[in-house]
């Protein structure tokens, strides 16, 4: 399945079977996440670890994300590792974004954890079982891309984002909802935003769009996030 499909498959997985995934499935992942793009200017850095090492793991293995403080970095690793929640996803596995999982030991820039293992439920049937909000209170428009972001992950799933459409560009608006409002805004709403974004990246590709940027943009208020995309084939 691709990674485009696989948006109307994924769900956050809490039940994880007694078996662990193969060495084989992890290196694939480790090597997956190494070749994924990060935002420009961005140098976020991953590491797999046995959930040993983990307080209170959920699943056999967990990935954990590291990154300097800020917006854009946080974004950047939503970014990165929503591509390898996908496709975590798509080799059968089980995947939980975890932000309130820690590592045993405290580590400098750590900014948040994707547990993962092999899954005791099915993947999703399609978008009619998600629960999320309406479209229209997302957008004005209906088209995949912005059916594709309305069905990704959230903290708390707060779906802390706003979209716009303009000629060869997506705006995606960070807007804080839900009660933890305040207490999301600061990284986790970011790292949301930088997962909407991947969503729709990869429906606009899907749409046959090349992608031409891809820019967080902070001006200490608001928190926004620009797609700009062409209809050329890319070279
Ligand atoms: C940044 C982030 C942090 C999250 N933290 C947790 C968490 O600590 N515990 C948990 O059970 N789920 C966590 N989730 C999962 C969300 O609750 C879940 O994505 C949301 O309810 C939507 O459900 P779905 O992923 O099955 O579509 C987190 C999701 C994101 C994107």
């Amino acid at each position: 399945m691709t990674l485009y499909e696989m948006i109307e498959k994924r769900r956050s997985v809490r039940r994880y079977s007694e078996s662990f995934p193969s060495n084989a499935a992890v290196d694939k992942i480790e090597s997956f996440i190494e070749d994924t793009e990060q935002l420009p200017g961005q140098n976020a850095w991953f590491e797999v670890v046995s959930s040993d090492t983990i307080k209170s793991p959920v699943a056999a293995y967990s990935i954990l994300a590291y990154c300097e403080a800020g917006d854009a970095a946080y974004a950047n690793v939503g970014y990165v590792l929503q591509k390898a929640d996908l496709y975590i996803q798509s080799l059968g596995l089980g995947s939980l974004w975890l932000g309130m999982g820690k590592p045993k030991e405290e580590k400098a820039d750590f900014c948040i954890m994707l547990a993962f293992g092999e899954t005791d439920v099915p993947m999703r049937n399609g978008a009619s079982s998600f629960r999320r909000l309406p479209l229209k209170k997302l957008t004005n428009e209906d088209n995949t891309v912005a059916r594709a972001v309305r069905l990704a992950p959230s903290a708390q799933n707060s779906q802390p984002w706003e979209m716009r459409f303009e000629q060869d560009l997506m705006i995606l608006r960070c807007v804080g909802r839900g009660v933890f409002r305040q207490v999301l805004q600061k990284k986790l709403n970011k790292i949301d935003l930088g997962i909407a974004a991947r969503h729709a990246e990869i429906a606009l590709r899907n749409d046959g769009k090349t992608i031409e940027s891809v820019t967080p943009k902070s001006d200490g208020k608001a928190f926004e996030i620009e797609i700009r995309y062409s209809d050329a084939e890319e070279s």
